[in-house]
């Protein structure tokens, strides 16, 4: 029998670059999704570049862990004829009020997004914010009070304003430490009567193998990343610390993405290898969270050479200014061997996989919790899980008793570690409660939906909204308050 506290905060998750759209509309500037283009051919999203000054065109494959090789003096940029999912999206700006209607209609009590930085600072270095980005979050805030919904806004979920990373690098310069508390303070200020519930930066994690859409920063030498990864904590802190002067009520969260990673056999060094790559990501929370940088990165900076700049205060906030809670996305588990330790991840054999070969493990979420509880005991809260997978339209809806098995599992595996272990869980948000588009490939065959929108990979289709037999499990789950599966 599963069970949760009567405070748990039921929903679904989004963020602007994958489903807002709008992106020349209303003021708003450039974000680093904004030159991607989609995956349907590759499952591999491309940037496109331009020389300003020979006016040479073309594109790049972005590739995790990889660098990023653009020609000289060539910046990346939106060009004539190529189809950048990000530019509609599945139009949020203009179906925001129909499609928090359907959120309602399930029960939600939680509506994650985030906010488009560049619609609020569309170059990202101004000193004033665009008052019609502040409109439109206004709006969609008030639609979320009228029915009870409480917002998670993530106020960076890889839309850097794309001249961040032109003009400055991305959060490998210093100087982005300013401009993100800048807009925090907008902010904070602005919505400090709606928003209550704040996470700073999608997956920080991520800024290892993905630092152009995570961080900005077009240069993937370890140094810059090592170095956009201490500037983000810093700001990370400062914002806690603002928080707090403006409404010590708001909370600010970390994101962390984070999967277990197990050893193949029970050899001893496939399990220290497991250890080493669990601490890929911890080392993010063990420093934000944690308040403290762990022993066992200052020691691979000390063996890479990576010198962090750094100034006198730094270490101070990130030690009193840590986010209070941690809010996590995980989705799978990875499984690693050390006599094939260059293969990142191994089929697990006690797995299923997802059409897109993500383990589907129905242990992980439990196991996630227990680990972020165990080393730094706040509260946590899912802010994504769920199942990316083809669905057929048909008569109306998708019959994805697939999404709802996985689901059900996610929601067993919480309701253990509550339950079983005393794990203080928040909530749990539904990764794509409504179809986007996937990150990870551009593609919108990649769904996740309890709602299906009729779009393409290529961008046709109405964008209507259909109601997937999931939408009917998770409004039933939300109403019997997790009991009834
Ligand atoms: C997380 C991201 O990595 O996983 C989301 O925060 C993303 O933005 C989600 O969409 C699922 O990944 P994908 O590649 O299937 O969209």
């Amino acid at each position: 029998m599963t069970s949760f506290p009567k405070s748990f905060l039921w929903g679904g998750a989004t963020a602007a670059n994958q489903y807002e759209g709008g992106a020349f509309e209303g003021g708003k500037g450039l974000s680093v999704c904004d030159v991607l283009t989609g995956g349907s051919m590759t499952r591999r999203r491309q940037l496109t570049w331009k020389n300003p000054v020979t006016g040479e065109t073309g594109s790049t494959d972005l590739r995790p862990r990889q660098p990023l090789v653009l020609p000289e003096n060539a910046i990346p940029a939106v060009l004539e004829g190529e189809y950048y999912p990000s530019h509609q999206a599945v139009d949020f700006y203009h179906h925001y009020k129909e499609d928090i209607a359907l959120a309602a209609e399930m029960g939600f009590k939680a509506f994650r997004m985030s906010i488009n930085w560049a619609r609020i600072f569309p170059e990202g270095d101004e000193e004033t914010p665009n008052e019609e980005g502040l409109k439109f979050y206004d709006e969609v805030f008030a639609e979320l009070r009228k029915y009870h919904i409480e917002p998670l806004v993530t106020m960076s979920h890889y839309e850097i304003p794309l001249t961040l990373c032109t003009r400055y690098g991305g959060w490998a310069n210093r100087k982005l430490i300013g401009f993100f508390e800048n807009y925090a303070r907008v902010l904070f200020t602005r919505y400090s009567n709606t928003v209550k519930y704040w996470l700073t930066f999608n997956e920080i994690d991520n800024v290892v193998g993905y630092p152009f859409i995570c961080a900005g920063v077009p240069e993937y030498s370890d140094q810059a990343i090592a170095q956009a990864a201490h500037n983000m904590f810093v700001a990370s802190a400062r914002v806690v610390k603002l928080k707090n002067e403006i409404n010590p009520d708001m909370m600010v969260g970390q994101m962390l993405a984070y999967m277990p990673v197990y050893g193949y056999s029970c050899n001893p060094k496939d399990q220290l290898l497991a250890m080493e790559k669990e601490r890929e990501a911890l080392f993010f929370s063990d420093v934000q969270v944690g308040g403290y940088y762990p022993n066992y990165k200052l020691k691979e900076y000390d063996r890479k050479g990576i010198f962090l700049e750094t100034e006198k205060d730094d270490f101070y906030l990130i030690r009193n200014y840590p986010c209070e809670f941690i809010g996590f996305s995980c989705y799978k588990s990875m499984t690693v061997s050390s006599e094939k330790p260059e293969v990142r991840n191994l089929k697990n054999p006690y797995l299923k996989e997802s059409q897109w070969g993500w383990a589907i493990d129905p242990d992980c979420l439990r196991l996630t919790l227990n680990t972020l509880y165990d080393r730094y005991h706040k509260p946590l809260w899912i802010v994504e899980n769920g199942l990316g997978a083809e669905d057929k339209l048909e008569n109306g809806t998708v019959n994805d008793d697939y999404r709802i098995a996985y689901l059900q599992d996610s929601v067993r595996s919480i309701s253990e570690a509550i339950n079983l272990d005393g794990v203080e869980v928040m909530g749990l948000t539904v990764w794509g409660w409504i179809d986007i588009v996937s990150a990870g490939t551009g593609e919108m065959k990649k769904r996740y939906g309890l709602v299906y929108v009729d779009l393409d990979d290529e961008g046709h289709g109405t964008l209507k909204r259909y109601r997937k037999k999931s939408f009917d499990w998770y409004k039933k789950v939300i109403a019997t308050n997790g009991e009834s599966l």
